[in-house]
This record gives C-alpha cells, sequence and structure tokens, in this order.
C-alpha cells in the first residue's frame, strides 16, 4: 500500500517568528513620528531572528545597496548556510509612515522562494500594477483600459462594476486612474500606503476589495507576488521608470522596460513563502499589542505550494521582547 509521504517543512512557519520580531519592535515606535528608528528597529529585529534560520538565503529585496543599508542589504546572505537555498525579499515596515504616524495598516513582510526564482527590481523603483484574488484570476489584462478590466472582472465574479471595490494608492499620479474607476461606476478605495496589503485584500473573503490598481513599489509587486501565489490570486505588472536616466539605466542592465511581469515573471515556481504581521491595526489582522506581560501579534502566512493559509495569533513574555527591541520604552 502506497505510504502517504511525510509532510516536509514549511519554512513560512519559521518566518512568522522573523516577521513578529520585527512587527514588535516596529510597533514600539507606533506613533511617535520617527519613521527611521521604527524602520532601524525593524531591520535589527528581522535581522536578528533570520540569523537563526536553517537556510542558504540570499536578499534580492532588502534595504538597498550595501553602502546605504548596513543590514539586509541586497545580495546579503542571510540564515545559517544550510538548505534550502532561497531567495528572500524583506520589508521590514511596509508602511512607514503610517507606522511613524499610528494610523492603521503598516505590517512587516517577508517573501522566501527556491534560488534565482525571484524577480530583482534593480534600478526600476515602480511598477504599474493590477492585482486580483482567486475568483478574478485571469479576468484581467494590464494593457487594457481600467474601465475593460472592470466589466470582465464585474463577469467573472458575477457582480455589477457598482458593487466593485477598487483599490488605489491615495497618489496625484493616480488622479487620472481614479476618474476613470469612478466613470466606470465602481467604488474606489484609497488606501494612503501598504500596496502589499492592498493587494492581499484582493484575495481575502468579503474585505470589499475586488481589485488594485495603480503604481507602486516594485519590490512590494514581488512580494504581494508571493503572497497572491499562495492565496491564489494574480499580479500582473509593468515596470515604470521615473525619468529618461532611470529607463536607460534599466535598459542597459536588460531589463524590457515594456514588458508584462506576470505572477510568475515576479516569482517563479510554485514553492514560495509569505509572512507578514500587523505593526497597527489593518482590515485582517490586529495590531501588536503591549501589556504587562508582554504583547501579542497576528500573522498571516501563506506557502504556495500547499495553498495553505494561516492567520496567527501570538502571545509574546515580556522577557522575550527584550530579545529583539532595545527601545527603550
Ligand atoms: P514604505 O513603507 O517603504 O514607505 O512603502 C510604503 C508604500 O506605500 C508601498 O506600499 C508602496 O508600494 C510605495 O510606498 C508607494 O510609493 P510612493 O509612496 O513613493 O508613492
Amino acid at each position: 500500500m502506497l505510504q502517504p509521504a511525510q509532510p516536509d517543512r514549511n519554512i513560512a512557519l519559521e518566518m512568522i517568528r522573523v516577521t513578529e520580531a520585527a512587527a514588535i519592535a516596529a510597533a514600539r515606535w507606533a506613533g511617535r513620528g520617527d519613521k527611521m528608528s521604527a524602520d532601524a528597529a525593524a531591520v535589527d529585529a528581522m535581522r536578528f531572528v533570520l540569523g537563526a534560520v536553517a537556510m542558504d538565503g540570499v536578499v534580492v529585496i532588502g534595504e538597498g545597496e550595501k553602502d546605504n543599508a548596513p543590514m539586509l542589504y541586497n545580495g546579503e546572505r542571510i540564515g545559517d548556510g544550510r538548505p534550502p537555498a532561497v531567495d528572500v525579499a524583506v520589508d521590514p515596515i511596509d508602511g512607514t509612515t503610517l507606522t511613524a504616524n499610528g494610523r492603521k495598516g503598516a505590517v512587516s513582510v517577508i517573501a522566501l522562494s527556491e534560488r534565482h526564482t525571484m524577480f530583482n527590481p534593480g534600478p526600476c523603483v515602480y511598477m504599474r500594477k493590477v492585482a486580483v484574488g482567486p475568483r478574478g484570476r485571469g479576468a484581467v489584462d494590464i494593457n487594457a483600459t481600467v474601465t475593460e478590466n472592470l466589466k470582465e472582472l464585474s463577469k467573472r465574479l458575477g457582480k455589477p462594476v457598482q458593487e466593485l471595490g477598487v483599490v488605489v494608492l491615495d497618489r496625484p499620479r493616480h488622479d487620472d486612474l481614479i476618474a476613470e474607476v469612478r466613470e466606470a461606476g465602481a467604488r474606489v478605495l484609497l488606501i494612503s500606503d501598504g500596496d502589499v496589503t492592498g493587494a492581499i485584500a484582493t484575495a481575502w473573503p468579503n474585505s470589499g476589495a475586488d481589485i488594485l490598481f495603480g503604481i507602486g513599489g516594485t519590490p512590494e509587486g514581488v512580494i504581494a507576488a508571493a503572497a497572491l501565489k499562495g492565496l491564489g490570486g494574480e499580479i500582473q505588472g509593468i515596470l515604470h521608470p521615473r525619468d529618461e536616466t532611470e529607463h536607460a539605466l534599466a535598459v542597459a542592465q536588460g531589463y524590457h522596460v515594456e514588458r508584462v511581469l506576470t505572477t510568475d515573471d515576479l516569482v517563479q515556481g510554485d514553492n514560495c513563502y509569505f509572512s507578514a504581521t500587523a505593526i497597527t491595526d489593518g482590515d485582517f489582522l490586529k495590531g501588536v499589542r503591549f501589556t504587562e506581560f508582554g504583547a501579542t501579534t497576528q500573522s498571516l502566512v501563506v506557502r504556495s505550494q500547499s495553498g495553505t493559509v494561516r492567520t496567527v495569533e501570538t502571545f509574546h513574555r515580556h522577557n522575550k521582547l527584550q530579545e529583539f527591541t532595545t527601545a527603550g520604552f
């Protein structure tokens, strides 16, 4: 009789500790108006816990170039060097301004995939994106107009365009986009930051969000792709150089700037992992709560191969917190 295979390691479960640590460290700074300190605390904590993970990781998406980012810089080796060999994308805080202002929606995130499967954004800071959840997968085309996409999505989801919730980053560059969405009859759900969570919302049951449009960070697009793979959704992107110089640099480095990047281009293969822990309250996760005994966190953990989606609430004892936060609050 065929024996069921032994369950293999789900490294995403180990990543929960990583994003939890970063979120707790960042949350110490929530509402204190100091983005830099919040980010530094989250990076330190994330790196501290990552060092203990059995893996041979290379940071593909980190805090930037080595000279400007002493830790979690692009190309940095992390983990203890043992297999699996993985590409790593970190965003210790997606929503640094949200954190500094004590606003909702800041998360700490990490994504892992097999070595050489993660898209390297290089000099391309921004990407135009469209993202949908599992039911909308295959119904959108980034090269079609917003109106066409909304009509197709409406057919696919079986709900009128008027009922569609469209997530858009609140930026002047999106004025025309927002006008077109409203003209088409759909609802605009503006977010002030955090388009990783915005993309995930499209795949989250009853979030009210059906699709995300607009220009946001390329690193955030790759991380969202890892999350959406596990959640069964889809993201498409087109690189969006900010000016001629960035365009020329991208082309010189071999990037095809007009090309549509699919979910599979952003993260190849079917073995990627994603973990997010809320720093401040969000639509589907509660932010860090400090109590006299310690802190509680809520995280979302996804593995694409199995399609398992977990939400995890963790209590952290006071003495544990001191390991990964040096802020003296
Ligand atoms: P940070 O936390 O790194 O500041 O990023 C927040 C964010 O809102 C991302 O989620 C988004 O992709 C990007 O910034 C948009 O960039 P910009 O603020 O320059 O429009």
